[in-house]
């Protein structure tokens, strides 16, 4: 099937990129014994009865003969504190399950410890369609966990909170619950959201997209870096950064350095003083939340932020 109109492709990723998703790791175990597995988003439910799900696989995939002669597959839907999955399942290499604790399930497809759920699917229709391959698969066996699961949005992992409710509605149970003005959670959460919204306002005056503030922030940091440095910092798919590292090449904002052996990146003199101005915006918030409370009480605020964040109860 083709179209008369012309879409950029790498607009059209950005623009789904902004469909926030679960993260899943897809395996599977060839009849020879060999096994794969690759993070995906595209997955989807298609059928309840029968019980159906789809995802997709780029052509260019190195597991790609495998998925299409197994007759097994597993989904591994992943929890919030999986992003490192994410990121290795996410990276061509050799050995993938080298140090990756699983077990076997059908057809001998690797079931990843620590997930929120397992699908265990048998292969029931295949597709190519345009640079992909559509696998429809058939849930057999089913796992899971009351875990949160991992999100992808807008090239960065992030973890769900529920929104507090609108004070002009009268919320759901589980609304009023959070929405209860003893609640630190909500109060904690409001606090983000608050903080975040002003925040974001600013930063987007001088750079669209937060991933690519970060990027900016950690290159002003480190002086010079590589791609594979970076992803160790800001822990974000090693193909996103490159994307974005191309973009912000293209604009003028990231240089290579030339004779490097490895590719090192720079800030140019216009994205020095981007970066500036980013890092200044944070400061300048830190302050005022510092005017705000008052030394004394800020540094407490500071304290006590630790002590939830180090709280294992
Ligand atoms: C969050 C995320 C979602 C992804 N979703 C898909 C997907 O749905 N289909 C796909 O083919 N690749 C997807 N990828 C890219 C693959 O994980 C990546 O290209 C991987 O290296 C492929 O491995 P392989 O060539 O060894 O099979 C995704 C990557 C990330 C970080």
């Amino acid at each position: 099937m083709t179209s008369d109109v012309l879409v950029n492709s790498s607009e059209l990723r950005k623009a789904l990129g902004t469909f926030a998703t679960g993260v899943t790791v897809l395996t599977a175990c060839s009849n020879k014994g060999e096994m794969t597995g690759l993070t995906v988003n595209s997955f989807t439910s298609v059928s309840l009865s029968p019980p159906l799900i789809l995802w997709c696989l780029a052509s260019t995939s190195d597991s790609l003969s495998i998925f299409r002669s197994a007759e097994y597959f597993a989904v591994n839907i992943l929890a919030s504190g999986q992003r490192d999955i994410s990121n290795h399942f996410a990276t061509k290499q050799v050995g993938k399950f080298n140090n990756i604790k699983f077990k076997r399930g059908l057809g001998d497809a690797p079931l990843l410890q620590g997930c929120v759920t397992w699908l265990q699917c048998k292969t029931v229709k295949l597709y190519e369609e345009g640079d992909h391959w559509i696998f429809i698969g058939e849930v057999v066996e089913l796992k899971t966990t009351s875990k949160e699961g991992l999100i992808f949005n807008q090239s960065n992992y992030a973890i769900s909170l529920p929104l507090p409710a609108n004070d002009n509605e009268s919320g759901t149970p589980s609304e009023l619950l959070h929405s209860d003005s003893e609640s630190y959670f909500s109060l904690l959460f409001q606090a983000i959201h608050s903080y975040q919204e002003n925040f974001e306002q600013h930063q987007h005056e001088i750079i669209e997209s937060d991933y690519k503030a970060r990027i900016l922030c950690v290159l002003n940091h480190y002086n010079s870096t590589t791609i594979t440095e970076m992803h160790k910092v800001i822990k974000i798919p090693k193909s996103e950064i490159e994307i974005i590292i191309h973009e912000l090449i293209s604009s003028g904002l990231v240089e290579t350095i030339t004779n490097s052996e490895n590719n090192a990146l720079r800030l140019t003199q216009s994205g020095k003083e981007k970066s500036n101005k980013l890092l200044l915006i944070l400061h300048e918030h830190d302050e005022k939340i510092n005017q705000l409370l008052g030394e004394d009480e800020y540094q407490q605020f500071r304290v006590n932020l630790q002590k939830i964040i180090d709280w294992n109860y």
